[in-house]
């Protein structure tokens, strides 16, 4: 599996001949490098949740390319009254796609979702789980430190994790995070995207230690699983 790092909390990852994005937020992201233009085709697009630098380009982007774009039952239809192609899943559950499995898990944030002037598709935070080919990466999404996580202990080799506190975890809990699920190789994300969330991934690296591979990408960068 190759992960390639495209600023805040978005990552491209591919894998078993397949593509998929995770919270494609490149449009008005500042520490991005590309646009949504500067994506290739993807098979899929999957959201953690509703807020706008996660949801982002999603909807353009499915359109775009005929992906299905994965999230929770509220957040789907919403993207999907926009005539983008969804499939809702909830917290929980899991489901084999042509592109691989993916299965949600939980977050502990808010829920709002942008653009939803109504209020009626306000939706539950989640963490993505997502296998392609033979490995499995898990995008915490933007969460607190929870002890739900200890239950993916063992079962992924990548983990995207938010350093940047305030709005997630810092690098503290980031890296007990870390120590709970047991990754191969972990990427921190979510950080010096804007001032309020400035973070030093090195502190980050130094706190997991031997516990897993830190692997600090700048956005445009790639990391590829052995
Ligand atoms: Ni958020
Ligand atoms: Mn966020």
């Amino acid at each position: 599996m190759k992960a390639t790092f495209h600023g805040h909390a978005c990552f491209l990852l591919e894998g078993g001949g397949k593509r998929v994005v995770i919270d494609p937020f490149l449009t008005g992201n500042p520490a991005a490098v590309i646009g949504p233009e500067g994506l290739p085709k993807l098979d899929a697009v999957l959201l953690s949740h509703g807020h706008g630098d996660h949801l982002g380009d999603a909807v353009a982007l499915a359109k775009r390319d005929r992906a299905t774009i994965v999230a929770t039952y509220e957040l789907a239809q919403f993207c999907g009254d926009q005539g983008a192609p969804v499939h809702a899943m909830h917290i929980g559950g899991a489901h084999q796609f042509p592109f691989g499995r993916v299965k949600l898990v939980p977050a502990f944030h808010g829920g709002r979702v942008d653009g939803d002037a109504t209020g009626k598709y306000t939706t539950n935070p989640c963490g993505v789980v997502v296998t392609l080919g033979s490995k499995t990466a898990y995008h915490t999404g933007d969460t607190a430190l929870t002890l739900e996580m200890q239950l993916l202990a063992g079962r992924v080799e990548l983990m995207l994790v938010p350093i940047g506190d305030n709005y997630t975890m810092g690098v503290e809990d980031a890296a007990r995070a870390v120590e709970f699920v047991k990754p191969k190789v972990v990427i921190p994300m979510h950080y010096n995207t804007w001032d309020v969330i400035r973070a030093d991934p090195q502190a980050f690296k130094r706190e997991v230690g031997g516990r897993a591979e830190v692997v600090i990408l700048e956005p445009g960068q790639s990391h590829t699983l052995a």
